[in-house]
């Protein structure tokens, strides 16, 4: 059965001073929003608190996928399930306790994604398949938009694949997919596809979408 491909639009490079309407050019064909929380701690940039991210939750017209790169996430990850982001991603290298977090997002009603940066192994972390609804495998450092797609990573996308196997796990790409990269994630495993600066910096974020949709589907099984 063909993989089912979801593209997650990031609006960490959208105009966030009018968010409302980059997210409404948008909305009709993204399956996710991809909202990318940085405290300046665990990764060098900051972008929201607790308070504004909940907002834009609250506001957003289409289920949210939050990102925390966040130190310590063990305490405020659930919290982002509870002001109803449809899924919660935490860094392995930034939790003391990945199986009670991941079980704290579950019980608060999000799905639970586990992310992984570039250099972290994912076999480490395959005995956690049962407390995880998505793996989340950077493909850039994490902390900033526009940054270049890392093929070297494209390994361990079809490593992670190979270990979710039949499980009903999604495969999240994040950082430098675009129209010359997401046919390579795709073809790795990837279902789930971050894209930031390919959605927001193209004339028509819509039709973006629709083309990297498509590509990736052209070359999934
Ligand atoms: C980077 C973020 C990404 C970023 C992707 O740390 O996690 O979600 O916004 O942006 P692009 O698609 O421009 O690499
Ligand atoms: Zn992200």
């Amino acid at each position: 059965m063909a993989r089912e491909i979801r593209i997650t639009p990031s609006i960490l490079n959208a105009d966030l001073t009018n968010l409302g309407r980059e997210i409404s050019r948008i909305a009709s064909v993204s399956d996710l929003i991809h909202l990318d929380v940085m405290d300046n701690v665990f990764v060098p940039n900051f972008t929201f608190d607790f308070e504004r991210a909940s907002q834009i939750v609250k506001e957003c017209p289409i289920a949210v996928d939050a990102h925390l790169m966040v130190a310590d996430v063990d305490l405020i990850a659930p919290a982002y399930a509870e002001v109803g982001c449809s899924s919660v991603t935490i860094h392995a290298e930034a939790t003391r306790n990945i199986t009670s977090t991941l079980r704290a997002i579950r019980k608060a009603g999000a799905r639970a994604g586990l992310g992984l940066k570039p250099a972290t192994s994912i076999e480490a972390y395959a005995d956690c398949l049962d407390e995880v609804d998505m793996f989340l495998i950077m493909t850039v450092e994490p902390g900033f938009g526009g940054q270049k797609f890392m093929y070297e990573i494209l390994e361990k996308v079809k490593r992670t694949r190979a270990i979710i196997g039949d499980r009903p796990i999604w495969l999240q790409v994040d950082g430098g997919v675009s129209l010359e990269t997401i046919g390579q994630a795709s073809e790795a495993g990837a279902d789930v596809f971050v894209a930031g600066s390919a959605v927001f910096k193209a004339d028509d974020p819509a039709s973006m979408i629709l083309s990297l949709r498509n590509l990736a589907i052209s070359v999934a099984d």
